[in-house]
């Protein structure tokens, strides 16, 4: 047993897709979420800014004792690849296990959906070459999505175009993997789905549940905690947060600063 929560970050509310997967599928288990609103949007900074944001909230996570980390944003894991630990603390990262993942289905092709960092770094690319040469990758930035969910705008006509604009090629190709290289897409699935027609999703919440799994970190006690912390308040960031939780209830939201 060990009742210490589970670190998660994201630039802003989109990983909230991937706690809320992690909290189902962990009941047990405590977790502290930190959302850097404040800063958001990661996917147009440097390598070097994004890793001078993560590593002052990896700080932030191991100051609240936790047991293990997860990086629940695509262009932030871009700097961690290939680093399982943070300060003697394990830490996950999206990229790798995603491409695995999206490997499993056996199609031939694969898309990969990001940010405009995530997919300037090329890391799913050269991630999922080196574990099957054979496999054809298409990379699309869709620097549009996060905005989009941020403000709440989804499932209508603005999200429809958006989704059609960027979407094209991968409906006329019929590739029949994509990854949602952003924990922001999980929001849009549907809409996309309603696009692309029958197509395997890889989202970020359910790879890292198979990750953490394989971590074999002790449990926790059962009655558990879900903080959610960001670094700037707003009434619709209170809200949406609350959205993308539900049925899971959350407290207020912490204002904490780096
Ligand atoms: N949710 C983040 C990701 O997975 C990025 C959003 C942003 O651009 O800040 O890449």
């Amino acid at each position: 047993m060990n009742s210490r929560p589970i670190g998660i970050f994201d630039s802003g509310l989109g990983g909230l897709t991937v706690l809320k997967v992690l909290a189902k599928n962990f009941p047990n288990e405590s977790f502290v979420y930190l959302g850097d609103i404040a800063r958001l949007p990661y996917g147009n900074k440097s390598p070097e800014t994004i890793r001078k944001y993560g590593d002052q909230i990896l700080r932030f996570l191991k100051d609240q004792d936790v047991k293990a980390m997860v990086i629940a944003c695509n262009s932030a894991s871009t700097v961690y690849l290939g680093e399982k630990f943070f300060e003697g603390i394990p830490l996950l990262n999206v990229i790798e296990p995603g491409a695995r993942a999206a490997l499993e289905k056996g199609t031939s092709t694969i898309a990969v959906l990001g940010t405009s960092a995530t997919i300037r770094s090329h890391a799913y690319e050269q991630t999922i070459k080196t574990l099957s040469s054979k496999t054809t990758v298409v990379e699309i930035a869709c620097p549009l999505f996060v905005p989009l969910v941020e403000e709440g705008v989804v499932h209508n006509e603005i999200t429809d175009l958006v989704i059609k604009r960027y979407l094209e090629k991968v409906k006329a190709d019929k590739i029949g993997t994509v990854i949602l290289g952003c924990t922001h897409y999980p929001v849009l699935a549907d809409d996309i789905r309603k696009f692309l027609g029958n197509v395997n999703l890889v989202e970020s919440g359910e790879v890292l549940t198979r990750e953490l799994k394989s971590l074999n970190i002790p449990s926790g006690s059962g009655t558990r905690q879900i903080r959610v912390c960001i670094t700037d308040v707003t009434d619709h960031f209170e809200r949406l947060a609350k959205e993308l939780m539900a049925p899971e209830r959350l407290g207020p939201l912490e204002k904490i600063v780096l």
